[in-house]
């Protein structure tokens, strides 16, 4: 412990994917400030607003009366530690905040803060090893192989996001979208002849290889100076140029399509890419890409809508990255409302055929 002091390190025990189970309690416990902002009631009162945020989720807080003082010692990005009145609002958690205090660093663990992967890191990047080893082209495994054992691009390529808020927004992200970008690269090219298998997957590992330097992390993700200025396509193509300049007789025409999927990975210009894909390597990679992208969003806003307290029948808010609202299909067919039970395991148990057959009397009533 430093400073010396004789206090425990904080354990946090109350996490906000969890905090709808504190209702009606009063609880106290270290978050981050996401947002801070002063708003007014109808009456013109004036109320102190804050998104809390920890590793597993987010939720608003407010604090109506004696917030003058306390607010001033802390602003967004800093941890603080609150007293607060779980209830329920249109069957969301809401805090009501009674007391807080900003944090003092020797009083938690960022750990608890950031997001962080599921998966470990290490078996990540044993998996994005595996797929380089099984490449087959020497000056692509080469080109590839100069950013991971390079010790300081390897530290920051195991603890990178893959964005700030969009997809895979969370510590160790880049990695597990390219993990998996890799498993789908690996599964679709035998099914396309004319795609270069081990091109797709340098794609792949190098697409975004920019945000190691666009993106910056630790409590909050932010982007760099050179990320908001540059963008991490201009970024990583300029990376992914000096590797090559080391590589002897590295060939032209590689170099050229290798940039070339970089280049046009976000498939449009609107979305920031400088050009179209126009190889059916970038076009594929750029199809893949976005395919692993939506659907690590989708999960997300799922999880976070569940969390929130959203019923199986009930769709998400209106999900902006994706201009829908959602439906988790699967919650939705577990839910008991749904098909029955035994309807289910009359589907599942037809050995070989799928049957697909419903009783019409074993519908719910309200068919
Ligand atoms: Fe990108
Ligand atoms: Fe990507």
């Amino acid at each position: 412990m430093s400073h010396g002091t004789l206090l425990p390190t904080h354990t946090k025990a109350v996490f906000l994917g969890e905090i709808a189970k504190y209702e009606g309690q009063t609880v106290t416990d270290f978050f981050a400030v996401a947002q801070k902002q002063f708003s007014r009631k109808r009456d013109g009162a004036v109320y102190l607003s804050l998104r809390l945020t920890d590793r597993t989720g987010q939720c608003e807080a407010k604090m109506w009366d004696n917030f003058e003082a306390s607010a001033e010692t802390f602003q967004a990005g800093d941890i603080i530690k609150v007293q607060v009145e779980v209830s329920g609002y249109n069957g969301r958690p809401q805090l009501t905040i009674k007391k807080l205090r900003k944090a003092a660093e020797d009083e938690y663990s960022l750990a608890d803060f950031q997001p962080h992967t599921v998966h470990s890191i290490d078996d990540l990047w044993a998996k994005l090893n595996g797929f380089v080893d099984s490449f087959t082209d020497p000056f692509l495994q080469r080109l590839v192989r100069s950013f991971l054992d390079d010790p300081e691009t390897a530290s920051l390529l195991r603890g990178a996001p893959a964005a700030k808020y969009l997809h895979h927004a969370w510590i160790g992200g880049l990695l597990e979208h390219i993990v998996s970008l890799l498993g789908l690269c690996d599964r679709v090219t035998p099914h396309y002849p004319q795609v270069h298998r081990d091109l797709v997957m340098t794609g792949a590992i190098l697409h975004d290889i920019g945000k190691l330097e666009e993106l910056r992390w630790s409590l909050n993700f932010d982007y760099t100076l050179e990320g908001q200025l540059l963008g991490h396509i201009t970024l990583g193509i300029s990376m992914i140029e000096k590797k090559i300049a080391v590589i002897p007789d590295f060939p032209p025409r590689l170099r050229l399509l290798v940039e070339h999927i970089v280049l046009s990975h976000h498939g449009r210009y609107e979305f920031g890419s400088p050009k179209l894909p126009m190889t059916p390597d970038a076009i594929l990679f750029h199809y893949l890409d976005d395919l692993d992208a939506k659907m690590y969003s989708v999960r997300t806003e799922l999880d976070r809508s569940a969390q929130s307290g959203r019923g199986p029948d009930e769709m998400t808010d209106w999900v902006r990255s994706l201009e829908r609202p959602l439906l988790d299909s699967q919650r939705f067919l577990d839910s008991p409302d749904s098909l029955g039970e035994a309807d289910r395991k009359d589907v599942s148990e037809s050995d070989g055929e799928v049957s697909v057959e419903v009783t019409i009397d074993a519908l719910p009533a309200e068919e």
